[in-house]
């Protein structure tokens, strides 16, 4: 798009920060009943939550009974996720996940990402996938969502508007393969893969995603690690 600005995604995330939790994101809408539903029930578990952005998931999973802890570069989504209520059940880090995890293995029984995945370079999905696997237990849960790569071939990708246009946090163009073989070359199983399209309810409620109606518009990954 000719006015769209591209930066660096921490940037791009600091500057969202503002109004990321109220600008109506129809894929957050589509999003949150499929976390819900995989993840299953997460009382008295140790939940990381990785990309945890303004902390909707992590909040929400301490106040069901999780130990969550919450990781994201941005200190500015992390601001506003510290300043809800519920925040101080959560352990909340600054930590970009281009370095290893700081947590030793095995340490999580449920692991998620989400709508982070867009914004980790081709070249190091596999790395990504393998640390989260690397810090969750033999018996745990990965759980990952992000916006379909089929929405990359309409040219959409994670955006906002602000006083001086359209921003795009930097993502990376990706198929739906890289997605699920990087995650199966970091030694996962797949347990479950849902491709989800906007539907007529949605559409109904937000005029922002009419135009997608009946698109695949988001990918909902879940993951166990191979055994051995
Ligand atoms: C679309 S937001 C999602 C936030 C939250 N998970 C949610 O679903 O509402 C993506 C988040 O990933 C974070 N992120 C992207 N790349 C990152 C990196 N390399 N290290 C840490 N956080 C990163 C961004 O700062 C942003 O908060």
């Amino acid at each position: 798009m000719s006015d769209s600005q591209v930066l660096p995604t921490r940037e791009g995330y600091d500057r969202w920060a503002a109004t990321y939790d109220t600008m109506g994101n129809w894929l957050i809408e589509l999003e949150e009943p499929e976390v819900y539903r995989v993840l299953g029930d997460v009382a008295d578990s140790d939940v990381l939550d990785v990309g945890a952005g303004t902390g909707r998931h992590a909040i929400r999973l301490a106040e069901q009974g999780a130990r969550v802890t919450a990781l994201d570069f941005s200190e500015e989504m992390l601001a506003r996720a510290r300043a809800k209520p519920g925040a101080d059940r959560v352990r909340w880090l600054a930590h970009d996940f281009a370095r290893p995890l700081p947590f030793s293995r095995h340490s999580f029984d449920r692991v998620l990402s989400a709508l982070v995945l867009e914004h980790i370079p081709g070249d190091r999905l596999v790395a990504f996938f393998r640390e989260l696997g690397r810090v969750t237990r033999d018996d745990g849960v990965v759980v990952v969502t992000a916006m379909h790569p089929a929405m990359f071939l309409k040219g959409v990708s994670a955006n906002f508007r602000d006083e001086s246009g359209e921003i795009r946090p930097r993502s990376y163009t990706a198929t739906l393969s890289d997605y699920v073989m990087g995650a199966v070359r970091a030694g996962f199983v797949l347990g479950d893969l849902a491709e989800v399209s906007v539907d007529s309810g949605l559409a109904a409620r937000n005029e922002r995603s009419r135009k997608w109606l009946g698109w695949p518009a988001l990918v909902v990954m879940t993951l166990r690690r191979a055994p051995g």
